[in-house]
């Protein structure tokens, strides 16, 4: 069976104890802590920029999974491998130059990978497989959390799934496919089937007070 990770995103967390946050949903069971990074110029809303990655560094081990909604991209991606971030991953249309810039993120020691928006073609994944170790398939227009997922990206995932499966059988080596955006208890087990192994939620983790129990139920759908 597919390993499955589970990653909340601290963009639905309560920012004023940002650390705890952090410590208490790994305690409780999550793989991944996902960073919404958001400049108020690619997506209209502005999050966080490197000093707070560095800032939570210490209350996990777990990997720090840091999402770049900004542009330009290659500066930030250097100061958040800098602050302590072990994945980065970037929308293509905001960098002039995207193989430079997957190489730029592995050459600063970390995992890399592209984000593919709702309405965006999987060819940005065409002629840089080898640069990736993650394609994440937004179900949601990026920019807010607590938005519903659209189905269409059900058939994303899947098409994505293919080609991550036709590439690493011919290639070797692994690509993660997370899906990031409305993904709840109810729906996870059929994104799970579409091909995802690696879910981001935000509002349906932070915005309920027991997140062990959210996460456990997580897990029991996608045992399922
Ligand atoms: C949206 C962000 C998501 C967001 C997900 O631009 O990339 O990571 O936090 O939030 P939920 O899970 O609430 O849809
Ligand atoms: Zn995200």
């Amino acid at each position: 069976m597919r390993q499955f990770r589970i990653a909340p995103s601290i963009l639905s967390a309560d920012f004023a104890r940002l650390g705890e946050e952090v410590r208490d949903v790994v305690a409780a069971g999550a793989d991944i802590i996902h960073v919404d990074v958001m400049d108020n110029h690619y997506v209209p809303n502005l999050t966080i920029g490197p000093m707070v990655c560095k800032a939570i560094r210490p209350y996990t081990e777990a990997m720090i999974d840091v999402h770049l909604m900004v542009k330009p991209v290659d500066a930030l991606a250097v100061q958040f491998a800098k602050a302590g971030a072990n994945m980065i991953t970037f929308h293509p249309e905001a960098s002039d130059h995207v193989d430079r810039t997957l190489g730029l993120i592995r050459d600063n020691g970390c995992k890399a990978g592209l984000v593919i928006n709702p309405a965006a073609p999987l060819h940005h994944l065409d002629h840089v497989m080898d640069k990736l170790d993650m394609v994440l398939i937004m179900s949601v227009n990026p920019g807010f959390g607590g938005q519903s997922f659209i189905p269409e990206a059900l058939n994303k995932i899947r098409m994505t799934r293919e080609r991550i499966d036709a590439w690493t059988a011919k290639h070797g080596g692994e690509i993660w496919l997370e899906v990031d955006g409305g993904v709840k208890i109810d729906n996870i087990a059929e994104i799970a089937r579409a091909g995802a192994d690696t879910f981001v939620a935000g509002s349906a983790i932070y915005g309920q007070p027991d997140y062990r129990g959210v996460i456990n139920a997580m897990r029991a759908e996608l045992a399922t």
